[in-house]
């Protein structure tokens, strides 16, 4: 059955910008992240406490969460990957921290020089601090339906590595297809993997749309009950340590689909495509979302 009402998490300024050439300045970044509260978007990445070597592209997280006027009842949440990334998260009054690992070893080994397993060793002292200070953290299983490196991902690999980190007390486990490879039914299969380790309604789903699947990946996720979606305005983004990976699903096209389908997000679709245009002006292409170019001006 589906949910009456859907959390869109919104990614564009930390997963859509991180893989984008141009580094875009920090008051655009804030521009941004304005327009789509104002648009209704009510969870959002800002940004990312990462190693500016690795990405410079987020090098100015702590900039962008100075700049921002904070709405109440919105949560800014910034990504984390060590105590270093942590203490940053505090010092800027981040509302939530994402933590993150893989289903594949290559991937992990590529996107933050470590095993699966010492990932998980790693995030322990940052789950135990946001725990005694009161941060809730989600965490997120790249690769879970497949990896860039061809090694074959199993529903079990997923389930064994969501189960580990809801244990270590994220609130929700994103599911993310890092490099849009899934098609619904192997999503529904991973997804089933994972209900039957940790609760349905903690688990949350990030599909990429390099293969035009993310749409129909999502409704198999409404349908079994999942309301819990991570989306990019006007489709920005990738990995940096995906190759081929494009963006994530526009968060466009997902809010139409609700509508469509009688499900809230709270979120105003015309304000929506009006950021999604803004971003993609100042990176001087069009949104990769059909909703958008279809609305333009409307
Ligand atoms: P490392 O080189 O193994 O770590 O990198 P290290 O501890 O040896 O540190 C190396 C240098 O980085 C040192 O500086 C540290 O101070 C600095 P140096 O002495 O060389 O000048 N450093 C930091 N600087 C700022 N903030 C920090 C930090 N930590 C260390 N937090 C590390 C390990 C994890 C740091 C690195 O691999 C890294 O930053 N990786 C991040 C990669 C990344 O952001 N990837 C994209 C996010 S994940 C994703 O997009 C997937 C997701 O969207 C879901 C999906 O779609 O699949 C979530
Ligand atoms: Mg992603």
């Amino acid at each position: 059955t589906y949910p009456r009402k859907a959390r869109i998490f919104e990614v564009g300024a930390r997963d859509g910008l991180q893989n984008e050439k141009q580094i875009v300045p920090a008051d655009i970044k804030v521009e941004l992240i304005e327009r789509l509260v104002d648009a209704g978007v009510s969870a959002i990445e800002t940004g990312s406490y990462v190693s500016p070597k690795w990405v410079p592209q987020m090098a100015d997280t702590a900039d962008v969460m100075s700049k921002l006027t904070r709405r109440d009842g919105v949560t800014y949440a910034v990504l984390t990957p060590n105590m270093k990334g942590y203490e940053g998260a505090l010092a800027s009054n981040a509302d939530e921290i994402e933590i993150f690992s893989a289903a594949s070893e290559i991937f992990n080994q590529k996107n933050i020089n470590c095993s699966i397993a010492e990932s998980l060793e790693r995030f322990a002292p940052v789950t135990e601090a946001a725990t005694s200070q009161n941060i809730p953290y989600r965490a997120s299983v790249s690769c879970a339906l497949g990896s860039p490196f061809g090694e074959e991902i199993t529903p079990q690999a997923v389930a064994d590595v969501s189960k580990k980190l809801y244990d270590m007390g994220a609130y929700e486990i994103s599911i993310a297809d890092t490099i849009g490879v899934g098609t619904p039914i192997k999503t529904k299969k991973v997804l089933e993997a994972v209900a039957e380790v940790i609760p349905l309604d903690v688990i949350g789903v990030h599909f990429h749309d390099t293969y035009g699947q993310a749409l129909a990946n999502y409704h198999a996720a409404l349908e079994m009950g999942i309301s819990r979606l991570d989306s990019s305005v006007a489709g920005l983004g990738g990995c940096p340590y995906a190759p081929g990976a494009t963006g994530n699903v526009a968060t466009e096209d997902v809010v139409y689909m609700l509508d469509g389908m009688g499900i809230e997000s709270g979120i105003d679709l015309p304000s929506l495509v009006k950021t999604a245009w803004f971003i993609s002006d100042y990176l001087g292409r069009p949104p990769v979302s059909s909703v958008a170019r279809a609305m333009k001006g409307k």
